[in-house]
């Protein structure tokens, strides 16, 4: 069968292209995190070091440093788990995809920006290790295209899980009604890493209108 090898094979080609630009791109999103986060919330535990010491005989002030310090301190904790877990191989570990995604969708989740709400029904069964490393990516694409393409507030990903299928949805409710069927026709027409890893692995990605937003979702058999 030498047309399905080599479309197959052009297939794998384009998505590791994709994938290295992906790599690239949370490199810039990590430096971006610790320039603007990290080094920033770290800076202020110098200024508290000089108060401290200017506060020896006061002990009330003291007692309001410290108490800062505590809160400020969980904030830097907060900051470092959010990066480690971008950085994390989160496919390689024996996790469901259950818990991968649950763990993606706090990963990917902006605290007062943007809410994502992870849904599952039914018995998670195992699914072949290419099909959930695909899946895993084209969710986070979706989450991914739904804060970067529309002003999303909220997020909702549904996984439903039946005997021997897979439903997901990427459901947001940043986009009005008029302009979804748009969109709609745009991603149904492009070739994107979309519609190149759900072909691959055999699943069926369509695109519809939600209740305030864009609807994606797709139907796995295994
Ligand atoms: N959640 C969404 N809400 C509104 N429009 C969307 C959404 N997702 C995608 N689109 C529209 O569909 C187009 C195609 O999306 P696609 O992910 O293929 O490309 P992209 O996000 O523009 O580029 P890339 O993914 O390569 O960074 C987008 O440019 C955007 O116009
Ligand atoms: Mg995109």
């Amino acid at each position: 069968m030498p047309i399905i090898v080599t479309s197959r094979k052009k297939f794998d080609t384009e998505i590791s292209k994709r994938a290295a630009e992906i790599c690239d791109q949370i490199i810039l999103e990590m430096g971006a995190e610790l320039h603007d986060d990290l080094i920033q919330k770290l800076s202020i535990f110098r200024l508290y070091i000089d108060r401290l010491e200017r506060s020896v005989h006061d002990p009330a002030e003291t007692e309001t440093l410290l108490i800062n310090m505590r809160t400020d301190f969980e904030g830097v904790i907060q900051s470092v788990r959010r990066i480690s877990r971008k950085l994390l191989p989160e496919h390689t570990n024996h996790d469901s995809l259950n818990t991968s995604i649950n763990l993606l969708c706090k990963s990917l989740e902006r605290p007062g920006l943007g809410n994502i709400y992870f849904e599952t029904t039914g018995n998670e069964e195992a699914i072949p290790p290419v099909s959930r490393i695909y899946l895993y990516r084209i969710i986070q694409e979706l989450i991914h295209n739904a804060f970067k393409h529309s002003s999303a507030w909220h997020v909702w990903v549904r996984l439903k899980w039946k005997a021997k299928h897979l439903s997901i949805e990427v459901e947001d409710d940043g986009s009005g009604f008029n302009k979804i069927s748009e969109f709609i026709e745009r991603l149904r027409k492009k070739n994107n890493t979309l519609k190149l890893r759900s072909t691959v692995i055999g699943a069926i990605i369509s695109y519809h209108h939600g209740e305030k937003g864009l609807l994606a979702r797709i139907e796995y058999d295994f």
